[in-house]
C-alpha cells in the first residue's frame, strides 16, 4: 500500500520513553500522535466500573458486550470514555496492570485493532505500543522498538508517579514493571517483541532530543530513498 505520509511504529516495554518520544517526534513531523496503551487503559477503566473478574470465566463474553456499547475516543494526549475524558485517571498503575491484563484477551485485542487501524490508515501518524509494527501495521514505513535498563525504566516510572502524588516506593514499582512486561512478551496474541524490519534504540544514558533526532535522521533518509 502506499500512504502520501508515513505510519511511524514505536513499541517497546514499559518505561522506556515511547510517550515522550512519540508526542516529541510527532510534533516535529506535524503528525498525529497516537498513543495505544491509553486506549487499553481506558477498556480497563470501564471494565472495572462495570465490576468485570478479568480472570473470571464469563469475561470474554463480558468484554465483548462491554466493547459494542462503550465509546472510546482519542486525541493527542486526551481520551475519552463514554464522553468523560479520562486522561488523568488512566495513570493509576493499578489500571495499567489491569490493561494488561485484559490486553491477553482476543476481543479486547481485535476491538483495539480495529480502531487503531481506522486511526493509522492514511499515515502522517506516530502510534506507539507493543505491537504496532508487527501487528497493527505490520507494514509501517517505519518502526522502532524502544528500550532501556530496568533500572532506568523503573526511576523514570516513578518519578512520574511521584509527580502524579502516589506514594509508591521505587522497588515496588520495578517489581510491577518487570511483572507487565513478562506478562506483555509471554501473552499468546499479539506479544510485545521487536518486528523484524525495527530499528532497536535503547535510549538508556540518551536525552529525548538525542533518540527523537535519531528518529527524524531515519525518517527522512527513508523519505529520500522513497
Ligand atoms: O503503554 P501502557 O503502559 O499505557 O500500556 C498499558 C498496557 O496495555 C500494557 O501493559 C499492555 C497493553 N497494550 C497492548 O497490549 N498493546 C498495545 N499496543 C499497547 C498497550
Amino acid at each position: 500500500m502506499t500512504r502520501a505520509r508515513p505510519v511511524v511504529a514505536i513499541d517497546g516495554p514499559v518505561g522506556a520513553g515511547k510517550s515522550t518520544v512519540a508526542r516529541a517526534l510527532a510534533r516535529a513531523l506535524g503528525f498525529a500522535y497516537v498513543n495505544t496503551g491509553a486506549m487499553y487503559r481506558a477498556v480497563a477503566i470501564a471494565a472495572r466500573a462495570a465490576g468485570i473478574d478479568p480472570d473470571g470465566a464469563g469475561r470474554e463474553a463480558e468484554l465483548t458486550r462491554l466493547l459494542e456499547r462503550i465509546e472510546i475516543r482519542f486525541d493527542g494526549d486526551r481520551i475519552a470514555l463514554d464522553g468523560r475524558d479520562v486522561s488523568a485517571a488512566i495513570g493509576d498503575p493499578a489500571i495499567g496492570d489491569l490493561a494488561s491484563r485484559l490486553s491477553t484477551i482476543a476481543a479486547v485485542r481485535a476491538r483495539m485493532r480495529e480502531l487503531q487501524r481506522a486511526a493509522g490508515r492514511d499515515g502522517g501518524v506516530v502510534m506507539e505500543g507493543r505491537d504496532i509494527g508487527t501487528a497493527i501495521f505490520p507494514d509501517a514505513e517505519v518502526k522502532f522498538f524502544l528500550t532501556a535498563d530496568v533500572n532506568v525504566r523503573a526511576a523514570r516510572r516513578h518519578a512520574e508517579l511521584a509527580a502524579q502524588g502516589a506514594t509508591i516506593t521505587l522497588a515496588a514499582v520495578r517489581d510491577q514493571l518487570i511483572e507487565r512486561d513478562r506478562r506483555d512478551r509471554e501473552r499468546t496474541l499479539a506479544p510485545l517483541r521487536p518486528a523484524d524490519d525495527a530499528i532497536e534504540i535503547d535510549s538508556t544514558g540518551h536525552g529525548v532530543a538525542e533518540v527523537v533526532a535519531r528518529m527524524r535522521a531515519r525518517i527522512d533518509q527513508l523519505a529520500r530513498a522513497r
